[in-house]
């Protein structure tokens, strides 16, 4: 049975890639989920501040870090010194212990100084880019049509300064979610990443004091982004990665179905374990089995080939699923 996938012309040995996350910071945690079967690595992502040396303007007042799970702790921990010399050197050491593609990430709000940067991530020997795009719309200041060429123009900077493919991981809070992805495949990039999860608020109603939900998310999450990599899926000239919430292999059938080169996991690991991904890649053939695939290929997209389920990617049909539904709302007779 043939698992593997092409994403954004890298060989994957299978579609499941770990997401950025404290699991690909370090050497010893990507040779584990490599061991387990990781089709690719996105590495934990350096910061655009770090490679700026810039830390004493860090973000303290900054509000956009407050949504963003484990940075603020730890880009205040940054110091000039450290960083970019330790991020290089992991790109060097992961290259060597493993042979599944290692994506550098950066998390970037500026096409400003930093993207110069980039192709000393490409020397260091990352086979691609992903570019973690953290601009939130909240500002006083800037557009929507201004957030979006800020978007552009991030890619744009970096894709000049090096020859490696460059994903772009977007928020959901985009004004027109298919605009964009055009704009950023004609920007040069070859993968896009549907979406990417911010730190969620709760307010804890005995202390009346704003507190963090839970940083992991749930497989109800991933519905947002398979409407999208459906709705997308051969509409655009790149690479779809389904990600957030992809808990299961059910899940991951979902997005290839969709029409996705391939999809990332990361709060499914650190609920399970890394071991997990052997259960998701046994599940993921098990199901091509059972239905006569004998490569990814052969389903990827089908969902999408059918023209009637275009319009279903959109619209729920609420009004006829409830007239012929038994849902009841409690206490109706
Ligand atoms: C503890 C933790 C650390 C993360 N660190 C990063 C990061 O450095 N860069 C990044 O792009 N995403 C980071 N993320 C986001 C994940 O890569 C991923 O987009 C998000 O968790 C949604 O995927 P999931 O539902 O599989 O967890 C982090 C997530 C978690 C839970």
């Amino acid at each position: 049975m043939n698992i593997t996938s092409k994403y954004m012309g890298l060989h994957l040995n299978n579609p499941i890639i770990v997401g950025s996350s404290s699991l690909t910071g370090n050497v010893k945690s990507v040779e584990k989920c490599v061991k387990n079967g990781a089709g690719g690595i996105v590495l934990k992502s350096l910061y655009e501040e770090q490679i700026l040396s810039d830390s004493d303007t860090l973000i303290n007042q900054d509000e956009m870090y407050l949504w963003y799970p484990e940075a603020f702790e730890y880009v205040n921990k940054l110091s000039k010194e450290e960083g970019i010399d330790q991020y290089l050197n992991l790109i060097k050491v992961c290259k060597k212990a493993v042979s599944v593609p290692i994506i550098a990430s950066i998390n970037c709000i500026s096409p400003e100084e930093w993207p110069k940067f980039s192709n000393e991530l490409e020397n260091a020997g990352a086979d691609a880019l992903e570019l973690n795009i953290t601009i939130f719309p909240d500002s006083d200041t800037l557009s929507c049509t201004e957030i979006g060429e800020q978007h552009i123009k991030i890619i744009h900077a970096v894709c000049r300064n090096v020859k490696i493919p460059v994903a772009a991981k977007i928020s959901f809070y985009q004004s027109n979610i298919k605009m964009m992805a055009r704009k950023i495949a004609k920007a040069g990039a070859k993968g896009l990443v549907l979406f990417n999860r911010y730190y969620r608020p709760d307010i804890d109603i005995e202390k009346m004091v704003l507190t963090k939900e839970e940083t992991l998310s749930v497989p109800e999450e991933s519905t947002l982004s398979l409407r999208w990599v459906g709705l997308l899926s051969g509409h655009i000239p790149c690479d779809l990665v389904g990600s957030t919430g992809i808990h299961n292999a059910s899940g991951i059938i979902k997005q290839l179905l969709a029409g996705a080169s391939a999809v990332q996991v990361c709060s499914a690991l650190y609920k399970y374990g890394i071991y997990y991904l052997r259960t998701l890649i046994e599940e993921l053939e098990i199901w091509m089995r059972r239905k006569g695939f004998s490569s990814i290929d052969e389903f990827r997209g089908l969902i999408n080939q059918d023209s009637k389920n275009s319009a279903s990617w959109e619209r729920i049909h609420f009004m006829e699923k409830t007239r012929t539904s038994n849902i009841r709302p409690i206490g109706f007779d």
